[in-house]
């Protein structure tokens, strides 16, 4: 619900699939689909019973159409235009990147704008500065890896079980001290970013010394170079975008966004204001996308077609390689 510019959440409900995709070691895209197809109705009823709401209650319904893999959009965008049609509401189309962005309203609905949003999810390291709902400068972006992908394979080459990006982080942060293992900091003489080559040391590091996957003290070791590396090279990228754009309010998030020693070290950025959505909200959730729709609506910004668009980039103006 929505009021005199600020929200409240009257109910939310996610399904994880972790357990579904742990034994292949990564999510499995037709799996994925049919477990939205099986799961959507069931959380919609729980949501909408703690809600103590009706269909008739509702001013839209909002769902993510891009980007993402393309049986998990077509589900989700299926059982909404079904829920919108026989309930007569406007289906509003919603970027999942956009969500994150505007993710960071939902605990600080009053964040003036503009302000510069580090989105650090599984698929998308990119840097906008964003001057209003719906008004994104991309900065940099990824020209390979995204920060959440790092990690997600850098566990993978350590044998860590899914999803790797917390397992890796947790081992990280275990140790304590300077670490032996000298990682590069990847991209930071060009604009953008990049995570391959850190994927590439790390699997020459393993392939020299394979006793590393044996030994914990080791592999807590080696975890807190490649989190400081994947780290390092996000703030180093987030300051120069401040003093490209004179603008010192940041907004974190995305699943990275979850990450301790990441939030650690943004703060300690000096005169910065960092802002991180609570963790659930850090995670992909239906609660953003609810308020994007919302937000859109009510700026009456342009609507995207409702067709499901595995690549869709959200900047309305760009300074690719500022940063
Ligand atoms: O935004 P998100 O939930 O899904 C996508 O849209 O991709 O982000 C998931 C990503 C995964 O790569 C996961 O490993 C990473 O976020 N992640 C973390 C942490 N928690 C989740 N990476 C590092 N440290 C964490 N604590
Ligand atoms: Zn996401």
């Amino acid at each position: 619900r929505s009021e005199n510019g600020t929200h409240s959440i009257l109910s939310e409900k996610v399904h994880s699939q972790i357990d579904t995709h742990r034994d292949y070691g990564g999510v499995v895209p037709e799996l994925a689909a049919r477990e939205h197809l099986r799961n959507l109705p069931l959380l919609t009823s729980a949501a909408m019973k703690e809600a103590g709401a009706s269909f008739q209650d509702l001013d839209l319904i909002a769902v993510t159409t891009g980007p993402g893999l393309k049986g998990s959009l077509l589900s989700g965008m299926l059982f909404a235009s079904g829920l919108a049609t026989a309930n007569c509401l406007p289906l509003i189309p919603v970027n999942h990147i956009e969500a994150h962005v505007l993710s960071v309203l939902l605990e600080n609905p009053k964040l003036p704008f503009p302000f510069l949003s580090l989105v650090v999810s599984g698929g998308h390291t990119e840097l906008q500065h964003v001057k209003g709902i719906g008004n994104y400068t991309l900065l940099a972006r990824t020209t390979d890896d995204a920060a959440g992908e790092a990690f997600d394979k850098s566990a993978k080459l350590l044998d860590l079980p899914y999803p790797g990006g917390p397992a890796l982080a947790k081992l990280a942060d275990a140790f304590s001290g300077q670490s032996r293992f000298e990682l590069p900091r990847v991209m930071l003489k060009q604009p953008g970013f990049s995570f391959s080559g850190l994927k590439t040391a790390i699997a020459l590091l393993i392939r020299n010394q394979e006793s590393l996957l044996q030994d914990l003290q080791l592999l807590q070791e080696v975890s807190h170079s490649i989190q400081a590396g994947i780290v390092e090279v996000l703030v180093r990228k987030v300051k120069r975008a401040i003093r490209h754009t004179g603008c010192n309010t940041l907004a974190v998030c995305g699943g990275v966004s979850a990450n301790e020693h990441l939030r650690k070290a943004l703060r300690e950025i000096p005169d910065v204001q960092c802002h991180f959505p609570a963790h659930r909200h850090c995670m992909d959730n239906g609660t953003m996308i609810a308020l994007t729709g919302y937000l859109r609506t009510v700026n009456i910004l342009p609507q995207a077609p409702f067709e499901a668009t595995p690549r869709w980039p959200i900047e309305t103006h760009s300074d690719i390689g500022a940063v």
